[in-house]
Order: structure tokens, then sequence, then C-alpha cells
């Protein structure tokens, strides 16, 4: 089955690109940028990698990142995102970063996006994969700070496909954002955000019903609302579930218990990704192996998951059309 996965031509939708910054790159980048870091080395810095829930990670993912200080780093934390990506059989990746996260520090925006882009204009020439860029609001922060940068990014928009919404869910719901939201929209964006991952089945409505969102990420406890589900069958709103991830957190105790599989019996749009696989073990074969193993799900619901991630991909039908052609034929090589 893992060969299977390996294969698999899929979409990953559900990646924060700071939270691919592995130990080694995160030390070399310190090292780089003279930034001291508070673990001795790369084997105290992943001991340290236990968390319980969301809040508990998304202090060190900050920490973390604060090695990422000129446009070479952005460039090379991409750069060994895509090419994983790339020996992973993803043949289209959408990618979140947190722009406040790093003009908060005094990073500039446009080296931030820069650096990204070039890896992706690389990746693309390179290995022909596709990508996109999601620029993530911080819900932890005033509304006016998110409104304040949208506002900075306004000569930079042509590089994104997607805003979306990330950072500490419990006590931040989705609401406020409704009006950033419909300015992204009529600026020609695509929206997603996350909710649902630790917040209530509430916020998902909040996030579907204010946000007016095309996807959601995570959306876990939208089973505990039979309408929701309902209404999100009807709809058939994708929803990019993250198994290690949801493990890591405390979102499951074990993984024979995540919903991806109940989910798809239910007739929900989900398909599978790896949220911050650097911190949370394992990139997006890791999720869909894990997930496969503790749940035994077959080939037939792995083709429809990967079938899944591409019609959820923010790209021309026609590019959509030809990766779903590169699937059937995986399909037809493997009967
Ligand atoms: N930012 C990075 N990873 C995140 C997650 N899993 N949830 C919310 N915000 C995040
Ligand atoms: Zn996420």
């Amino acid at each position: 089955m893992d060969q299977f996965i390996r294969d698999l031509p899929k979409a990953e939708l559900h990646i924060h690109i700071e939270g691919s910054l592995e130990p080694e790159m995160m030390f070399s980048l310190a090292e780089r940028n003279a930034i001291p870091l508070r673990f001795a080395d790369v084997d105290a810095l992943r001991r340290a990698y236990h968390f319980d829930h969301l809040q508990g990670f998304l202090d060190l993912y900050y920490q973390g990142m604060g090695v990422l200080r000129t446009e070479q780093d952005f460039y090379d934390l991409t750069r060994a995102y895509l090419d994983r990506a790339h020996r992973e059989r993803v043949l289209r990746a959408e990618m979140f970063f947190d722009p406040q996260a790093h003009v908060v520090r005094g990073v500039e925006l446009a080296r931030v996006v820069d650096g990204i882009s070039g890896a992706m204009v690389d990746a693309q020439r390179e290995w022909g994969l596709s990508s996109g860029l999601i620029f993530s609001f911080l819900r932890h922060l005033p509304v006016a700070d998110a409104e304040a940068i949208f506002e900075q990014a306004l000569p930079l928009l042509d590089r994104f496909i997607a805003v979306g919404l990330d950072s500490s869910e419990r006590g931040n719901p989705p609401g406020p954002f409704a009006a950033l939201y419909q300015r992204a929209r009529g600026q020609g964006l695509f929206t997603v955000a996350h909710a649902g991952e630790e917040g209530s089945a509430d916020y998902v409505w909040q996030a579907l019903e204010r946000l007016k969102v095309n996807r959601i990420d995570h959306g876990n406890r939208a089973l505990e609302d039979e309408a929701l589900v309902q209404e999100l069958v009807r709809r058939q709103t994708p929803l990019t579930l993250c198994p290690l991830s949801n493990l890591a957190l405390g979102g499951v105790g074990d993984l024979s218990a995540h919903p991806l599989k109940q989910m798809l019996d239910l007739g929900l749009n989900v398909s599978v990704h790896s949220d911050d696989p650097a911190y949370f073990g394992g990139y997006i074969n890791a999720n869909y192996s894990a997930a496969a193993a503790a749940l035994v799900i077959e080939r037939p619901q792995l083709l429809q998951l990967a079938r899944n991630s591409f019609n959820a991909a923010f790209a021309s039908p026609e590019r959509v059309e030809g990766w779903l052609s590169q699937l059937d034929e995986y399909s037809r090589q493997q009967a």
C-alpha cells in the first residue's frame, strides 16, 4: 500500500511553508543569520516536539520561523519543500504563509514573497510542479492588523491564489474577518479558513456563511452538528484533513479514532494533507499511509482522496482535467 501511495498523483492543499522548516535547516539558517537558538542541537529541538494542543505547537512554530530573515532563506525553505513534494508525486502544491509573523520581525513582505515565488518558478521549470501561494491572516491578532497587512500586499496580489485564516482558533472565531474576506474576493482571490480544528462546529458555520469560503481547513468538529454535515455534503465544500497533525496536537488520541473514513462514508468532500510536516512527523505520503493503515482505507478510497484533492485545487478546469487524466492513467496501470 505504501508503494501505491508513493506513486499516487496527488495535490497538497494544506501545508504551512513555515511548518516545513526542518530542524537541520533551522540550525543552518540560525548560523547563517547569527541568530541564537535556545536548543543545544537538532536532537534537543526534536525532543521539544511534543504537544498536547494547538497553542503549545504554535509557540514553538513562531519561535522557529525567527531564523527566516532574507529572501534567500525563504527561497531555500520553499525549494526544499517543493523538491520533497515532487518526490512524493505531488503535482500541485498550494502553500500557506503567515505574512504578519514575518513583517512583525522587521522582514519586508516583498522579500518573503520574492523568495517563496522564486522557488515556485524554479520547481515549475525543473519538475513541472505547479504551485500556488495562500496569504494567511493570523486570527489571534486584531482584524485591523490583518487589514493593514492586506493593504500592504495590494501591489503583490497577483502572486497569491487565495487568502486564509490560521493560528490560535479557540476564542478567535472567523466571523469578524467577513468584511476583509469580501474585499479579498473582490480582488479575485479564492478564500479558505481553518475551522473546526479545535474550535466548535459553529466556527465552521461562520467560515461558510460569513466568510463564504471555498474550502475549510480541517473541519473535523463539523461532525458534531448534523445539519452542518448535511450542508457540507450538499455544497461539496472541500475539507483539507491532516491526520498526523490531529494526532500530534491531541485532536485524536489515536489515528484509529480519526474521522477521515467516517467523513468519506458520509459523502463529505475530504482530502489528505500534511499541515506542518517538520513538526508533526510526516509529509503528505506519511499522512496517507498512516491513515490508510489505521483506518483500513483501500485503493478505491485512496484514489477518491487524490481525486478530491485535484478537484479542490484553485486552478483552471483544464489543468485540473490534466491532473485527473494522470490519476486515471495511474489507476489503469495499477488495476
Ligand atoms: N498555523 C500553522 N499550523 C497551524 C495549525 N495546525 N492550525 C492553526 N494555525 C496554524
Ligand atoms: Zn493548518
